[in-house]
Parts: structure tokens; sequence; C-alpha cells
């Protein structure tokens, strides 16, 4: 069971917790849940820190922040005085004198978060930390896959891309793992951990992208994490886009009623044909509107605890 003072991994979520966040979230998801939360942390001040680009992560952290009453202050790496040489901690701990309730961290190194937890007074928040989790991006995955096939045991969710550098795998592995569904992981060779199936309980890795959508409810699409690349794991994009972008052709394998599933930002044309993303099978949308109901489900928890 998680500690609900921080949100860090979902490691430790058991379904009982997954159940909880995502029935928590689905009274943000309408409006007399929304008018009920508006004073919930009124006087509080969350801080997003953000050491890598984000356009969806920050935003509805942010949305989710402000209506739950609370104070939302964005800092930057490079709009920080860690470009003065202050480290993280410190940083940290700054944040906390300012009597920040709550700090969201996105940080490029694995265990970033985990790194301020109990080191500073502040309940720690997980916005993505390097390739190891992006808890809150798994929860409203979970969440908008929850809306669209209304259960986890059994369902089949192909997660095909950078394997290896992808956090979101990572955590998205962890939780349909714990709620019973099957999780097929498809990238190149360069691009898939070694020991894929310790990710998850229910991982299995499929070499080909025609074996992983086949007969699949949910495929999930991920970007090649460039910024975390050392050097040349496929020889060309284009021939990438051939062997494992997904379009009209394999689309067809996976189960009639099937979703379309990608955490963006999407490099159209390289992993997901631009059609398909804008088509009635993709839910990409859904999940960023899932993310504000999540984010103030999570924060609300992880707050109320700390106060
Ligand atoms: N899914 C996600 O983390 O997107 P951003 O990088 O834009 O926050």
């Amino acid at each position: 069971m998680w500690d609900r003072r921080n949100l860090t991994s979902l490691a430790s979520f058991t379904r009982d917790d997954v159940a909880d966040l995502l029935g928590h979230a689905a009274t943000f998801a309408t409006p007399e849940g929304q008018a009920k939360a508006r004073n919930a942390h009124k006087g509080k001040t969350i801080v997003n820190l953000f050491f890598e680009s984000s356009t969806r992560t920050r935003v509805s952290f942010e949305l989710a922040g402000k209506r739950l009453g609370a104070d939302v202050i964005n800092v930057s790496s490079s709009g920080s005085s860690t470009t003065k040489g202050e480290t993280l901690l410190d940083t940290a701990k700054n944040l906390a004198a300012m009597r920040a309730e709550c700090i969201v961290l996105r940080h490029p190194a694995s265990g970033a978060a985990d790194f301020l937890v109990g080191r500073v007074p502040s309940a720690i928040v997980n916005g993505g930390d390097g390739a190891h989790e992006h808890p809150t991006q798994a929860l409203l995955d979970a969440f908008t896959i929850q809306k669209h096939k209304g259960r986890f045991d059994g369902l089949v969710v192909a997660i095909c891309g950078d394997i290896a550098h992808s956090r979101v795998a990572r955590s998205n592995a962890l939780l349909l793992g714990t709620m019973g569904a099957e999780v097929r992981f498809c990238s190149p060779g360069t691009m898939m951990p070694p020991c894929a199936t310790d990710l998850g309980p229910t991982v299995k890795v499929m070499p080909r992208l025609e074996g992983a959508v086949e007969g699949a409810d949910v495929v999930m699409m991920l970007r090649i994490q460039t910024e975390r690349l050392s050097g040349a794991m496929f020889p060309t994009t284009r021939e990438y886009a051939r062997t494992f972008g997904l379009g009209s052709r394999l689309i067809g394998r996976t189960k009639p009623d099937a979703i379309i599933m990608h955490p963006g930002p999407v490099n159209r044309g390289v992993e997901l044909d631009p059609t398909l993303a804008d088509s009635d099978r993709s839910v990409i949308l859904d999940q960023v509107e899932s993310g504000i109901y999540v984010r103030m489900a999570a924060l609300d928890r992880v707050m109320s605890a700390s106060s």
C-alpha cells in the first residue's frame, strides 16, 4: 500500500489503492465534484519543479492544483538557481522553507523524486523521473482505459516503442499487471531492456508489432526518447516507422473495438500514422483530460495526508 503522503512510484500500489485513486478521480470529473473541490486546499502552495520539458504534465498539475484552491508556482530548471550550481536538494529545501505543501518534480535522473522523500517536509509527487516512473501518467491511462473498457481483468494491452527508456511503459506495466491485464511489450531489440519481464507481473515480450497487436484491446504507442539515447538504435526513422509504426495495415489485427493510446508528445508518421492519431479509435485527447482529474485526486490525497 502506498503511504499517501508521497506519490513517487506505483510499485507499492495494491488493487485497492488503484481503485481508490481512480474512484476519487471520477468524483472530480463531474461538475458537482469540481464545485466541491474549489476551496479544498485554499491557502496551500504547490510547486511544479520541472527540470525537463513538459506540456501535458505541467499544465494539468497546475490546473489540478488551482481547481483544488491551492496556489501553484511553476519553476523550470532554466529559470532557477540550479543554473548557478544549486543542488536539487538545496532547491527543494528552499521551496519547503517557503511552505510548499507539495513539490511535483520532473527530473532526468531516475530516483530523483524518491531521493527527496523524507529529506524535505513537503509531500513529493513524481512528475516523471528519468527512465524510472511516471505514476500519474499510468493512473490517467488507467482512468481512460476504465472509461472505455470498463475493466482491466483479462484485457490485452500492447505497449509499443522505446520501452527501454520509457518511464510510462514501466509505470503502466506495474499498474496494469496489478489490475490483471496482460501487457505485451514490443520494440526493436535495441530498445527492449534486459529482464523486461521483470518490469511487471504480466509482461510478455513480443519482437514483432504484428504479433503484439493481434487481438489487443488497447494499443499504446510510445515515442522514441531521443533525449535519452546514447547512439543509433535503428538504421533510419523511415525504417523504424515501417517496422514499428502503427498504421492502417496493422490496426486491422486488433480487436475491432480496440482503442489507440499515446502519452504524448506524438511524433506523427514515426510511431503512429497521423490518420490513426486523429481517428475515432484514438483516445489520446481523452487521456489528456483524464490527467486533470487523476492529478486532482493525487494532489488531494497527498495534501490531505500531509496536513
Ligand atoms: N505525457 C507526458 O508526460 O507529456 P509531457 O512531457 O508533455 O508532460
